[in-house]
């Protein structure tokens, strides 16, 4: 049985997902109007995956006995300077994601839930995995810098970026 304050922390958690898959359909949308129908692939690809975040921690927490409250949620902005700052928002978001996760894992151990606390190291390793991909998509980003050429191809290849290609990029560092 889940204590009320990690089930608290676990709803926390659920809304944060629901949030973020709010926030990169909204960036999906965006792209699309704007014709960059690669980037808006992404994005849709990338609010899917986190439904399913969303999702695995609802089924959880009923699982453990607790109640996984789905909540009004926060309105995502709906307009991006540049799909440079887009994809820079992403990645920002994705750190606070992963500070929130932390936090969630913090309180496991204060609770001495260790149920818990393996369950959402699956969360701990998607996290990595997402932030090596943003930063690897930012890195690509600020390579092409302006040039229309580029964006096209960028455009056509993002969808191709996966988190394997990105973690053999980032694993020299
Ligand atoms: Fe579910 Fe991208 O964090």
């Amino acid at each position: 049985m889940l204590s009320k304050k990690l089930e608290k922390a676990l709803n926390d958690q659920i809304q944060i997902e629901a949030e973020s898959s709010q926030v990169y359909l909204s960036m999906a949308s965006w792209a699309e109007v704007k014709g960059l129908e690669g980037i808006a692939g992404f994005m849709y690809g990338h609010s899917d995956e986190e439904r399913m975040h969303m999702l695995k921690l609802v089924k959880y927490v009923n699982e453990r006995g607790g109640h996984a409250k789905i909540s009004t949620l926060k309105a995502p902005k709906t307009d991006f300077v540049s799909f440079q700052k887009m994809f820079e928002e992403l990645y920002q978001h994705e750190i606070f994601v992963s500070n929130s996760i932390n936090d969630l894992v913090h309180v496991t151990l204060e609770e001495k839930d260790y149920a818990t606390h393996n369950f959402l190291q699956w969360y701990v390793a998607e996290q990595l995995e997402e932030e090596a991909l943003a930063r690897t998509v930012l890195d690509k980003i600020n390579l092409i810098g302006n040039d229309k050429g580029g964006l096209y191809l960028f455009d056509r290849d993002v969808q191709q970026i996966t988190v394997e290609s990105a973690a053999s990029n980032t694993a020299g560092e």
